[in-house]
């Protein structure tokens, strides 16, 4: 009782119920704020990780673009009904380069966080075309269209340079050879040093299978890399530095 009768000076007094109340709201921000200094720690560095390669980044956009995202999230949780259906489960450093990220909050599809090299590029364009041809029931839409939209990397360094204004470490040279960088990443006849010293394990082909680059070369080329660059069988995971 006595606290509460205390209370009531403050009540009473104005000024006294300003200063209190300023403090109680200091002390609320600093509990909410102080942590995000410390964000960087919460983000381990894991081995294999990369920023997208010009193709893959363009793939990326044209899955935003396309609001896949509507109907796919890109993040396994540490349950075990996902684990055991679509891998190990997501870690943040796998989508530390993805601005925005492509989280999602809907699966009316499944996940698609480690979809890259669960199917061949030719099942990915029959599913792009016609998803029921491979999946009968499947209510996705059709998007045989992307396959006839041929593309070039016009903007490709602009590109780079806007995912590195808001952190992505692409280097100079990077950004120097992405129209190379773009082109050669469908030609499995082409000189990829230069590609793959830049871009470890990024997967070389021409993913539709027809002549030129299309929506959909960038897309497949997208959509088999994702989860693929994490090695598990060597990750173990660290509980702070
Ligand atoms: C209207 C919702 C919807 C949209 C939009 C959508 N999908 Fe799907 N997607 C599905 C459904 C449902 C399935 C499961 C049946 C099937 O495989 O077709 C699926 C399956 C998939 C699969 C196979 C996943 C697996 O593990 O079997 C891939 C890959 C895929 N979608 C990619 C895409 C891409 C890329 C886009 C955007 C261009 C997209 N989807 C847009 C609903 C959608």
């Amino acid at each position: 009782m006595a606290i509460l009768d205390k209370h009531a000076i403050l009540e009473k007094n104005v000024t006294l119920l300003a200063i209190f109340a300023f403090l109680v709201v200091t002390i609320g921000g600093i509990v909410q704020i102080a942590p995000l200094f410390w964000l960087e720690n919460t983000i381990e560095d894991v081995e294999g990780m990369r920023p997208y390669s010009p193709l893959e980044l363009t793939g990326r956009d044209i899955y935003v673009r396309e609001g896949c995202y509507v109907c796919h999230s890109q993040m396994i949780r540490p349950m075990r009904d996902e684990v055991e259906r679509y891998g190990h489960y997501s870690l943040a450093a796998e989508s530390k380069y993805d601005h925005p990220f492509q989280w999602g909050s809907k699966r009316t599809g499944p996940d698609l966080a480690r979809v890259g090299g669960r199917y061949s590029d030719e099942w990915h364009v029959d599913h792009l075309r016609n998803p029921q041809s491979v999946v009968p029931e499947s209510v996705m839409p059709k998007y045989g269209f992307l396959e006839n939209r041929m593309i070039e990397p016009e903007h490709i360094e602009d590109l780079l340079g806007t995912h590195r204004l808001v952190g992505v470490p692409y280097t100079e040279e990077m950004i120097e050879n992405a129209k190379a960088d773009f082109n050669v990443q469908v030609d499995p006849f082409g000189d990829t040093d230069g590609l793959l010293a830049r871009y470890p394990n990024a997967q070389v082909r021409n993913f539709d299978g027809q002549p030129g680059i299309s929506e959909a070369d960038a897309l497949i080329a997208y959509l088999q890399m994702l989860g693929t660059l994490v090695d598990f069988s060597t990750f173990t995971p660290v509980a702070n530095r």
